[in-house]
């Protein structure tokens, strides 16, 4: 039976439209810093030395990985787990996540709780999942629901096409593995630039993204950009790289980052136009600041963020895909996709967009509901998901939905041959 979301979406939106206004304030006072690249107008994020540098040494220094640890296509995570803020094995609790990515990054705990708690439904055993492949052992008792595949194995789900430095999985096989060129693509966008003057900005880093889906069009006829893990999801592995591996100080407290520092989250070593890539390796720079407390990266900041994107490139905001050959990009029909509830025009008002690619994005089967389950078994996971689920939607305060028709993603055969997370087509 096809797992649905929808109807429980519907029961808990009465109570909570007033979310809206408390939303669209925060928004507002975010509105102008971003409108200048995220460089602040008024208050500073402010600067606590102390606070902010993160610890890379005794029980947190370097180690890589070892055979059985795992690794994927998320670099903020993999380097969590090289430096113990993460378990070394790359298998974390729900808990675990948002507690490592807040300490270690300063991501706000709405952010982490949302990412986190949509690994464990997707991807994981709804307690605990895996940043690579599948972990070795699960934490449901019996072990005989599906096996959770990690992120690695969520292509579509989580894991999407057109991402800054991880292949597409149809072009090269996974999805999870550097490719120097893209990285070379992405370094160069600062050529010439010496080091401590160099910084990787949103700007930039939008540029890129774009140049990038642009590529996907070009080279994967099975490119697919979804509307979780591509609308949703895709403008993070870009934002992240900044908001996140930017280096706060005094006197850049939005961060500044140098080439150098990008090298190391990326786990890239030698000199420009002799890279090396060492899979799994990331690291966290010695010396290195976190964002300041109480400029946390939060929901509302991230989908600032998404918005502006999106107005310098509107073709962030449509799911769609190649239909099987390159260069056949056809937007879906968001009216079409959700009875008219969503439409190109009002996808950008309070929080549409974030509440559009939830609603699909939860439409997807979880890992553990996948393979032989018994009727009570699959009974009591959906229950679980759903509690773990409806307190993520309930927090956005969205529109009524009746049903999402898949039915037009069928001209779509990079979904068609993965529409529930894969790791090979
Ligand atoms: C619990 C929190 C997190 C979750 C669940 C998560 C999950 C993911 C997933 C599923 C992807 C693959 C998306 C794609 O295909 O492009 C990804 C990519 C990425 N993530 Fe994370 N992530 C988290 C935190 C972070 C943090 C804290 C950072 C930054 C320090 C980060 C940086 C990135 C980047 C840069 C990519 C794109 C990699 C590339 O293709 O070059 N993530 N993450
Ligand atoms: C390229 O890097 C490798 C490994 O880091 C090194 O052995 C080699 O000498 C370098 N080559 C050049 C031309 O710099
Ligand atoms: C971060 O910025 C501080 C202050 O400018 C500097 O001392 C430190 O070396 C920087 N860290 C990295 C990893 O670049
Ligand atoms: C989308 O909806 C319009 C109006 O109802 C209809 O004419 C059109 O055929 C639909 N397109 C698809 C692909 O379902």
């Amino acid at each position: 039976m096809k797992y649905s979301y929808l109807a429980l979406g519907a029961a808990v939106f009465a109570g909570h439209a007033a979310a809206f206004p408390a939303l669209a304030e925060e928004y507002a006072k975010l509105a102008t810093r971003i409108a200048s690249g995220g460089k602040r107008q008024a208050a500073s994020p402010g600067f606590n030395a102390a606070a902010q540098r993160i610890d890379v040494s005794g029980t947190h220094a370097f180690v890589p990985p070892g055979s059985g640890d795992q690794r994927g296509p998320c670099p903020g995570l993999n380097a969590l787990a090289n430096h113990n803020y993460l378990p070394h094995n790359g298998v974390g609790t729900i808990q675990q996540f948002i507690q490592a990515t807040n300490r270690v990054y300063g991501m706000g705990l709405d952010l982490a709780t949302f990412l986190a708690t949509f690994g464990a439904v997707m991807a994981g055993d709804l307690v605990s999942w895996s940043i690579g492949g599948p972990p070795g052992s699960s934490a449901i008792p019996g072990g005989v629901l599906g096996q959770p595949q990690g992120i690695s194995g969520s292509h579509n789900k989580y894991e999407t096409d057109g991402s800054p430095t991880r292949g597409d999985l149809y072009q090269y096989g996974n999805n999870f593995l550097v490719q120097l060129p893209q990285f070379e693509e992405m370094y160069n966008l600062q050529a010439g630039v010496p080091n401590d003057q160099s910084n990787y900005d949103l700007p930039l880093l939008t540029e890129f993204r774009s140049s990038r889906f642009e590529q996907s069009i070009d080279n994967n006829p099975y490119f697919f950009y979804g509307p979780f893990s591509g609308v949703g999801v895709q403008p993070a592995a870009y934002t992240f790289i900044f908001r996140f591996m930017g280096n706060k100080s005094a006197e850049r407290p939005e961060g500044q980052l140098t080439k150098e520092v990008l090298k190391s989250f990326f786990a890239i070593s030698g000199t420009e136009g002799n890279f090396t890539y060492t899979a799994g390796h990331e690291r966290i720079p010695e010396n290195w600041y976190k964002r300041a407390p109480g400029d946390e990266y939060t929901i509302p900041f991230y989908q600032s963020d998404l918005n502006a994107a999106a107005l310098r490139h509107p073709k962030f905001l449509i799911p769609g895909g190649n239909t099987g050959e390159t260069n056949t990009y056809t937007p879906v029909d968001i009216a079409n996709l959700t009875g008219g509830v969503y439409n190109a025009q009002n996808l950008l008002q309070g929080n549409n967009l974030a509440c559009f690619a939830f609603q699909a994005g939860a439409q997807a089967t979880p890992d553990i509901l996948k393979g032989p389950v018994n009727a009570a078994q699959a009974a009591a996971a959906r229950a679980r998901a759903n509690a773990l689920l409806a307190p993520l939607l309930d927090r956005l305060g969205c529109p009524r939905l009746q049903d999402i028709d898949e039915s037009q993603f069928e001209k779509y055969p990079g979904y068609e041959n993965c529409p529930d997370g894969c790791s090979r087509y």
